[in-house]
């Protein structure tokens, strides 16, 4: 049996009865989840896992199960396998992680509450969403307790590491396979299908929707359609895109230009730019930084840029005071990466809660804390045409120092975004970046 696995069980363990015995429980049950229905309706949403769940079990597909942590004991899992032929039941606990737990097979979610019932009481922690309660089973979800361990799983054990590789392995030859689609000037709803089949996943297994742009469109940070229609002219193509392994997720971001295109030239330039200011974000991850500062600094480099490129005739330190900055860059740096795409406990101020707040003007940074080894961020900066916001740049007292023909001019490309996943190492060492090193080993 993997010793990583094993070890990451051994450490889950350990920060879970720490926090139970600091949050006043002595036993913590976890629900796997349950299946939602469309109203009026008797087809099921896509099933998703509570993330508590599957940190400690490779099961994503698997409602209506439960965990039960106690100290000093192996982990039980109550384990939901129907007699159902209306659709292929979870099949006979399988693999690695059998023989380190305690196993229970029920065949109805209600006889959850019976095989747990011994493990209830007043000091029981019972995380999950409320419509996974049964009778005498219903989830309270201790804050205390869920700070404490969303704090502990904003940093990553070995095993997790290693899920993290293989789903960026997973999804960067699917990457190249959209680039080749784009290149052959397909639609993006056929680039989107070639993803799927270079990354062995159907739309079930993403990690989140894939963001799949074709020129203008890159100018929309989450856009959520996917035309089946072939454009006239691939000038562009931004691909914000993961997979999944045993419930990791990695979320990358390519840009690229059709070099056939005309005009192109401009936006390769602006390209290469965003390019080498991206890599020296990611070479500012390190042990002990402040997350805040990186997302700054990704404004200073959007200003250089900006100024190399002759889209703003601003001084770097302007354009940042100014916020114009500001509306070419609209989000934030980057997030915690794992279980869950945007992962939990990003603005967490310590261990047992409170909030790190944002810079002021920065609302959407997803992260602000300081940086710990063996954290997984994501160093995503951006630079977009994005129409609504132009307007109001050219409304406002710097409007005059904007190069508004060059604005028009790239704004046919939409715009670009790079991400990377990025491990922060300990002592001062650079970042392992996995999505870089999974490219590099295609
Ligand atoms: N894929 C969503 C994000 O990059 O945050
Ligand atoms: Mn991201
Ligand atoms: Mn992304």
């Amino acid at each position: 049996m993997s010793t990583l696995y094993l070890d990451h069980l051994a450490t889950l363990q350990r920060q879970a009865e720490q926090a139970l015995a600091r949050s006043g429980f002595d036993t913590l049950l976890i629900a796997s989840g349950i299946e939602k229905y469309a109203f009026l309706d008797d087809r099921p949403y896509l099933f998703q896992p509570n993330p508590h769940f599957k940190h400690w079990l490779p099961l994503t597909n698997h409602p209506h199960s439960w965990l039960a942590v106690r100290p000093g004991a192996k982990p039980l899992v109550v384990y939901y396998q129907p007699d159902d032929y209306w659709h292929v039941p979870p099949s006979a606990p399988e693999g690695e992680w059998v023989d380190a737990v305690e196993l229970v097979v029920i065949r109805e979610p209600e006889d959850a509450a019976g095989a747990l019932a011994s493990l209830v009481g007043p000091r029981t922690a019972i995380l999950g969403e409320a419509d996974a309660a049964l009778p005498g089973l219903v989830p309270n979800n201790p804050e205390l307790l869920l700070n404490l361990l969303h704090w502990a799983r904003g940093t990553k054990t070995p095993y997790e590491l290693a899920q993290m590789r293989a789903a960026s392995r997973r999804a960067a030859p699917a990457h190249l396979a959209a680039r080749e689609a784009f290149l052959a000037g397909a639609s993006e709803a056929e680039i989107h299908r070639a993803y799927l089949v270079a990354a062995g996943h159907t739309d079930r297994d993403l990690p989140y929707t894939n963001i799949v742009c074709l020129n203008e469109h890159a100018a929309v940070l989450h856009y959520q359609y996917q035309d089946e229609q072939r454009p006239v002219e691939s000038r562009s193509f931004l691909i914000d895109a993961g997979a999944s392994v045993n419930g990791y997720a990695s979320d990358i971001t390519r840009t690229w230009v059709n070099p056939r295109a005309a005009g192109q030239e401009e936006f390769a330039e602006l390209l290469a730019a965003m390019e080498r200011e991206q890599l020296g974000l990611v070479a500012e991850v390190r042990e002990g930084v402040d997350y805040r500062d990186i997302h700054l600094s990704a404004h200073r480099r959007t200003a250089r840029v900006l100024r190399e490129t002759g889209l703003v005739a601003m001084s770097d330190e302007a354009m940042v005071a100014e916020g114009v900055t500001r509306p070419f860059f609209p989000h934030g740096i980057g997030h915690l990466l794992g279980l869950q795409v945007h992962d939990v406990g990003g603005f967490m101020a310590s261990e047992e809660g409170g909030v790190s707040p944002k810079p002021e003007g920065h609302r959407y940074l997803r992260l602000t804390r300081p940086l710990q080894a063996g954290m997984v961020v994501t160093i995503e900066p951006g630079l977009y045409f994005i129409p609504t916001l132009l307007r109001q740049l050219k409304a406002s007292p710097h409007g005059g120092q904007v190069n508004w023909p060059k604005v028009e001019r790239l704004a046919r490309f939409g715009g670009v975004r790079i991400e990377d996943d990025v491990v922060c190492r300990a002592g001062g060492e650079a970042a392992e970046n996995l999505t870089r090193d999974a490219f590099a080993a295609r």
